[in-house]
């Protein structure tokens, strides 16, 4: 895989047969800062690919919010018989890994670790951790704030379609009830939306109103709908998905979720409105990030994580404009807050 990262960091953790790997991907606007996603993969490099890609996503991430940081992802890849017994010794020895970085990678919570990992990572990785339990100092979970910027997005999504923002009757199908599919359920049923959701797990979900309909997991692609709210693991557009497809827009959370970069052209052919997974999804980041270390107060965190609405009206301007995809367009505005920063210096 091509990757124009900075650096792939690599070590084995002996002890509980873990690879720890920290991908930096751009300092160019601040100090890499990134999720920690803890997993199991087929193959050591399966792992390295996806955190070098992740790294990639929060560069653009960071640059098209206009938020000070580089992109930087941490994968802590364990094995398929992983014993939760070893799960804080690896986090201790990953955070005195961090530690000895020095600030050139921060992390927050992703898939597969919470708040609480964060607190144990933070005993060895302190400062460098965010999004720790408020009991110990940190904002919390940024599943909530993630949801928000998906909503605000959607009511973009739909101002394109429609003419407006409102999501009064529109029909959303979301994918994957988790800590950021739940709290969006909520937002979009409280204002109005008529939302399904389906998810892989049988548990997920359990505390949703009846009004919410649970559909099958792979019955959420064919399923007729306004918004279809990818929430999940990522790459769930691709070749044998899109031709299934029965929505207008597609807005969601997961981090990348186009198979391959052609796959923006697929949903464009089809006519199906895509807002870029790396504009939409800023939310969680950009609030947590904002609080912890800029000092923003809750509002103002609100505030900027609203903003990922208009965000998403100049990215579908420029697409339109520029007769590309909204992909290529968010890109291109990214690339130009990345180029601006290198002049400055
Ligand atoms: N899961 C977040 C993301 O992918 C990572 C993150 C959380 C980064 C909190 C910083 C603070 O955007």
């Amino acid at each position: 895989m091509a990757w124009d990262g900075v650096a792939l960091l690599e070590r084995e953790d002996a002890t509980s047969g873990a690879r720890i790997l920290i991908a930096i991907h751009s300092e160019a606007l601040g100090p890499a800062t990134g999720g920690t996603r803890m997993k199991s993969y087929p193959d050591a490099e399966a792992a390295r690919a996806d955190a070098m890609r992740l790294a990639e996503g929060m560069t653009y991430k960071w640059a098209a919010a206009g938020f000070p940081r580089g992109g930087g992802k941490a994968v802590l890849a364990v094995p398929p018989d992983f014993r939760a017994g070893e799960r804080p010794g690896l986090l201790r020895r990953y955070g005195a890994f961090m530690r000895e970085l020095g600030g050139r990678f921060w992390t927050g919570a992703d898939v597969g670790t919470s708040s609480g990992d964060m607190d144990v990572i933070a005993e060895e990785g302190a400062p460098y951790v965010f999004s720790r339990t408020p009991g110990n100092g940190g904002a919390g979970d940024s599943g909530t704030w993630t949801a928000i910027g998906v909503a605000a997005s959607i009511e973009a999504a739909c101002a394109r379609l429609f003419g407006s923002r409102s999501l009064s009757g529109r029909r959303v199908v979301v994918q994957g009830a988790g800590s950021v599919g739940l709290p969006l359920i909520e937002i979009l049923t409280a204002q109005g939306a008529e939302v399904e959701f389906g998810d892989v797990s049988p548990e997920a979900g359990r505390s949703l109103p009846p009004a919410v309909r649970r559909i099958g997991a792979d019955e959420v692609y064919g399923r007729p709908c306004d918004v279809f709210a990818p929430c999940a693991l990522g790459a769930t557009l691709n070749a044998q998905t899109i031709p299934r497809l029965a929505c207008r827009a597609v807005a969601g959370s997961a981090n990348n979720q186009l198979s391959t970069a052609e796959d923006a052209e697929r949903l464009a052919a089809r006519g199906i409105l895509y807002a870029p997974d790396f504009v939409v999804n800023a939310g969680g980041a950009v609030a947590i990030t904002g609080i912890e270390a800029l000092g923003w107060t809750r509002e103002r965190a609100g505030r900027e994580v609203r903003a990922i609405g208009e965000t998403l009206d100049r990215v579908f301007d420029i697409a339109r404009e520029a007769k590309i995809t909204p992909d290529a367009a968010a890109r291109r505005l990214a690339e130009e807050r990345l180029t601006e920063a290198s002049r400055v210096r």
